[in-house]
């Protein structure tokens, strides 16, 4: 069974659970994808000042973002070119004018070159001269940013990253348009969350509309019960409380929220939930936005219909509530994930503040939401790495989705046509370079 290949492995409406399970498949993954693809490294605002420096994993690599003196942003190996150490030790912080080795002490500047050895004597007549790059830090084999969101690419070649992220960008410029000033700041620090699942299932769950109101039923529709309490009293419930009642809406409901997916299994999940709330803070932030933008660019901006946004295979982004969801998977049921929080520059606190029940109310460890969501993924993990059956049914509304030039549109919420445009993308990658 282990010699199946991807593309056997899917099928328009079935795919098998070896996917989910074979380390095999998975060091392909990581060959054919993570470590070839625009991976999510951080934001600019996360290393502001020369020195400033966030480590993080692209495929099997350790790498490191670090601003340079010369203000740009670069992304190196964080890895000693004498015997390998890792450099930076930290998830972040700032290193100083240069790196130095806990080892040996070789210490690199801040691009990355050479800038001294101690006893240097020692390699006279070898091949390690300073001129030789293998004396030097290596970079990432390509860097860009969108909007202050900074990527790498291991690979020389392969798309720029605007044509990997295609109609997915909307994911940014939904995030900065949301801010007066049109850019977002990082919450320096993240949660940090280990799934024992494939990272598929995260990605699959996304956009996902059939499990909400069952999943998360029970803090759906507890949050539900004391929203109309306090209306009946007369009081206005504070928006958290509305975040978690929509989990628990009906079938119907969620069959009318359509999802569209993208080619390279990008997808976005249209807005479900109501966000502009008719009280003094949310009418102080349209006025900032009016005056930055206009009265038609800011309804424009504030009333796009989005949830979330998928960068496949690896991002979910948030954009109406400033957050962003990027995985760093770690073995076929190993994935760590990392969520971040923006703050819209310019925007009132109050502004912040409402997103960040969101941002805690869904994923900080004391969640009543990830957490429902990681056990189905554990025991989904549980479930393909047993031989009970050998395939994983995408077959809801197969069929009954719309197709216009390579973008398939959910007729209904609950298609699983998500997990469809997903695989096909999968298989693409998998079969060779895309
Ligand atoms: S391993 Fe870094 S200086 Fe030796
Ligand atoms: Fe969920």
């Amino acid at each position: 069974m282990q010699s199946l290949s991807p593309s056997q492995m899917v099928e328009p409406d079935r795919v098998h659970r070896l996917a989910y399970t074979s380390q095999e498949i998975f060091d392909r993954e990581v060959e054919n994808i993570f470590e070839k693809i625009w991976v999510y490294c951080g934001h600019e605002s996360q290393v502001k000042k020369p020195g400033d420096y966030h480590t993080l994993q692209i495929g099997r690599q350790p790498m490191v973002m670090v601003r340079g003196k010369d203000i740009k942003v670069r992304v190196l190996y964080n890895r000693c070119p004498h015997r390998g150490v890792e450099l930076c030790g930290n998830t972040h912080g700032n290193t100083g004018s240069n790196f130095v080795c806990s080892y040996h002490a070789w210490s690199f500047h801040l691009d990355g070159k050479i800038e001294s050895i101690p006893l240097m004597k020692g390699y006279d007549g070898t091949r390690m001269t300073r001129d030789n790059p293998d004396c030097s830090m290596k970079a990432a084999a390509r860097v860009d940013s969108y909007r202050g969101f900074v990527f790498a690419s291991l690979s020389p070649t392969g798309p720029s990253l605007l044509d990997f992220l295609g109609e997915a960008k909307i994911a940014f410029d939904d995030m900065c348009d949301r801010s007066p000033e049109g850019e977002v700041e990082v919450v320096p620090t993240c949660h940090r969350v280990m799934q024992h699942s494939n990272w598929k299932f995260f990605m699959e769950n996304q956009l996902d509309s059939l499990h909400p109101s069952v999943t998360h039923q029970s803090t759906g529709v507890a949050a539900g019960r004391i929203e109309k309490q306090m209306q009946a009293g007369g009081t206005t419930p504070p928006l958290y409380y509305h975040y978690l009642s929509t989990f628990a809406s009906s079938f119907e409901q969620w069959d009318s929220v359509q999802t569209i997916n993208f080619p390279r299994g990008h997808g976005v999940l249209k807005a479900y939930m109501g966000l502009r709330p008719q009280d003094p803070d949310t009418k102080a932030y349209e006025k900032l936005m009016e005056k930055a933008y206009g009265k038609e660019k800011m309804e424009e901006y504030l009333s796009r219909s989005i949830h979330h946004v998928l960068v496949y295979p690896y991002l979910s982004v948030q954009s109406p509530l400033q957050q962003l969801r990027c995985l760093r998977p770690l073995g076929p049921n190993k994935t760590l994930s990392e969520i971040w929080h923006f703050r819209l520059k310019g925007a009132p606190e109050a502004i912040y503040r409402r997103s960040l029940w969101y941002y805690n109310l869904v994923n900080s460890p004391a969640t009543m939401i990830n957490a429902d969501d990681l056990e189905n993924w554990t025991k989904g993990q549980w479930g393909l790495e047993s031989t009970g059956s050998d395939w994983v049914s995408f077959h809801r509304d197969f069929g009954r989705d719309t197709i216009e030039n390579g973008v398939t549109y959910s007729n209904k919420g609950t298609s699983e046509a998500v997990m469809r445009s997903q695989f096909k993308a999968w298989s693409e990658y998998m079969g060779g370079a895309k």
